[in-house]
């Protein structure tokens, strides 16, 4: 019952007297953000160390004909000496990394003196191989300290990473290492998660045998498992590191050079290769991570995210040692080897920030308060959410129950084209109301625009839209600049489109309520729908595919497909299984279907396009709410697919 939550949270009076921002701090620094920005960036740059400090802040046009953002164009930096060199002559022996391994009794705290110590011998290890400045290299890594080090070595040397999640099959390793021309990738003999391993390099090895052009591979030894070596091409890192020595100067790059790429799902086609770049992107991390968090060095911050996804890239690794923060790494997931190990790893590690999914909150909460009052949690001052709309009833279990209402919750909305959060409470700051993102992040201005592109006022719904650029925006999809602005400039020109929707309040607190396209998000992964629907189609059974997301109690949305046999073929409960496999195989198990319906045909306009509303409503159960079907080809489709829903 939506009254049996509290509808606005004051600042608590501890917060406001501590935190760096306060109300009024917001709402000036904020003013001044977006009428001179000039002037606050010039201020805000100076948390980066500059080999050259830029003295250009920002050349933007979002037009078709001349598309390009730069931001510190004359800036020369490195994101690695940024997170590790300069914190040396004072912090040295403070905690960069906390690792907490899949088991219990698996931890290890590296110091920042270690971690400079790691990710020069690391670099090193990437130029023995042949790695060189501008060189794409893939990571496919478990959730282990090697993988920030590799990461951070890459930003040393000049090579541009791109990890990818280890939940992703050989099929999609391939496809992101064709589509970057990435000649290295660093992996791991196996993973371990939730007391199961994950055949990493196995799959790496199958993807090589699609994608051609690998030179080498890097493996790291995290489990001693049996694992193929294909001589001339693979290395294990322990011999390499064996050979090098630590000397590796920071290479100085541009801050327009590439920092990484990220792979992301979208509403059409293949995953695009998000491409951030340096100095605003460090920036941004760096700003988000300390405003978003009120971090102070040596306060124990955990982001559960993998860093596989941008959220690990930016509050695991680059914000937090970009702020000489001590961040946790954790290989496991929330409930092994019991449903109480996240909060027995907040008491194990005096944990003071915890920023965690939606998804992982509703799965805990199905366990009941036990698991978390087990466990005293009393270092816990600040909670934090992100990866997709949160409820107001799992909010508020978050924050009763695991914050024990002391602890203010920021719940972060952003993507990863954004590079960092772009509307988010302030701890010290910002009013609360449960499942609001509540207010944009300093030189953040986001808007409502209808189907026309007509900006909407006051309190309403709408398309979200950003009106103008930030340092931590993504620069364009690698090799695809047309892609980049069809996608995100095109739909509304001269503004971003964000693919969400969204509702003002009264208060002028900004609502998430979703995507408005084709992108699914299930679990906080994001997933194109055509994507599943080519995986589908893929298989010899199959003639055609319709997928839409329903709402899921835990996962957030599902994945519901219909999907149409070739003559001959018949539906069977073996065929729906051989179907998940499929798909599995595929994309990876994050892609799993949740239900398969055998449709005999689907709902198409004459002119032969799926009406995928009404296959949402059917997904959805709202069989009464299905709209008009009278434009519909043949209208007695619709009458077969509602008889024979699924149940999910
Ligand atoms: C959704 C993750 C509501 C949104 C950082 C966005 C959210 C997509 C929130 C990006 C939030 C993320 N509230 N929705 N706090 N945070 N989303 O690229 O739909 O994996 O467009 O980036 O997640 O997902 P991505």
């Amino acid at each position: 019952m939506a009254d049996d939550f509290p509808s606005r949270l004051p600042v608590p009076k501890d917060w406001s007297r501590r935190a760096k921002i306060g109300a009024d701090a917001y709402a000036m620094k904020y003013r001044q953000s977006v009428e001179d920005p000039e002037a606050f960036w010039r201020e805000e740059l100076k948390r980066i160390s500059w080999i050259k400090a830029p003295s250009q802040i920002s050349d933007v046009s979002w037009t078709k004909d001349d598309l390009h953002i730069h931001w510190f164009a004359d800036g020369v930096l490195n994101a690695c000496a940024n997170c590790v060199d300069r914190h040396l002559p004072e912090c040295k022996d403070d905690i960069a990394i906390i690792w907490e391994g899949d088991d219990p009794a698996d931890d290890a705290r590296i110091t920042y003196g270690q971690l400079y110590d790691e990710v020069r011998r690391f670099a090193n290890a990437l130029k023995a191989i042949g790695v060189k400045k501008g060189d794409r290299v893939t990571l496919y890594m478990p959730m282990v300290p090697e993988a920030a080090y590799a990461m951070l070595a890459c930003a040393r040397i000049g090579a541009v990473h791109s990890v990818i999640f280890g939940g992703f099959s050989p099929d999609s390793i391939a496809g992101r290492i064709e589509d970057c021309q990435s000649e290295f990738v660093i992996t791991a003999d196996e993973g371990v998660r939730g007391g199961k391993t994950i055949p990493l390099k196995a799959n790496v090895d199958k993807a090589l045998e699609k994608a051609k052009g690998v030179k080498a591979v890097l493996m790291i030894r995290r489990t001693g498992g049996k694992v193929g070596f294909t001589e001339g091409r693979d290395h294990w890192y322990h011999d390499v590191a064996k050979r090098v020595d630590l000397d590796c100067p920071p290479e100085p790059m541009e801050a327009e050079d590439p920092l990484f790429i990220l792979y992301t799902s979208g509403s059409t086609g293949k995953p695009k290769g998000v491409l951030h770049t340096t100095g605003g992107y460090m920036v941004w991390a760096s700003m988000t991570h300390e405003y978003v968090f009120d971090y102070r060095p040596g306060e124990i911050y955990w982001c559960t995210a993998d860093v596989g996804w941008v959220t690990g890239h930016t509050y695991i690794v680059y914000g937090p040692l970009a702020n000489g923060a001590t961040t946790v790494m954790f290989e496991g997931v929330p409930t092994y080897p019991g449903p109480d190990r996240m909060w027995a790893v907040v008491d194990k590690h005096q944990i003071e920030i915890l920023y965690t999914a939606p998804t992982a909150i509703r799965a805990l909460e199905r366990f009941g308060d036990e698991p978390v009052k087990k466990h005293s949690r009393k270092s816990l001052r600040l909670l934090g959410t992100v990866g997709e709309p949160i409820n107001p009833a799992a909010w508020t279990w978050y924050h009763e129950v695991v914050g024990e209402k002391r602890c203010p919750i920021v719940d972060t909305w952003w993507q990863t084209e954004t590079g960092g959060a772009l509307i988010t409470p302030l701890p010290g700051a910002t009013d609360l109301k449960p499942g609001s993102a509540t207010t944009p992040m300093f030189g953040v201005k986001p808007a409502l625009v209808d189907a026309e592109g007509n900006f909407l006022d006051g309190a309403t719904s709408g398309n979200l839209v950003i009106t103008g650029s930030w340092p931590g925006q993504m620069r364009t999809v690698y090799g695809d600049h047309q892609r980049f602005f069809e996608t995100y400039f095109a739909t509304y020109p001269g503004l971003y489109f964000t693919g969400d929707g969204a509702r003002r309040d009264e208060d002028g607190y900004w609502w998430i309520t979703g995507r408005v396209d084709d992108v699914l998000n299930v679990s906080g992964h994001r997933l194109g729908t055509a994507e599943v629907e080519s995986a589908l189609v893929s298989h010899k059974d199959v003639a055609e595919a319709a997928v839409v997301g329903f709402p899921h109690d835990v996962k957030g949305q599902g994945i519901y497909c219909f999907v149409t046999l070739n003559q001959g073929v018949d539906g069977s409960p073996e065929l729906s299984a051989e179907l998940r496999q499929h798909v599995r195989q595929e994309i990876g198990p994050i892609a799993t279907p949740d239900a398969i319906q055998f449709a005999p045909g689907l709902p198409k306009t004459r002119s032969g396009k799926i009406m995928r509303r009404i296959l949402r409503k059917i997904a959805e159960n709202e069989f009464d709410n299905l709209g008009d079907v009278t434009t519909l080809a043949d209208p007695a489709v619709v009458d077969d697919l509602v008889a024979n829903r699924k149940n999910t």
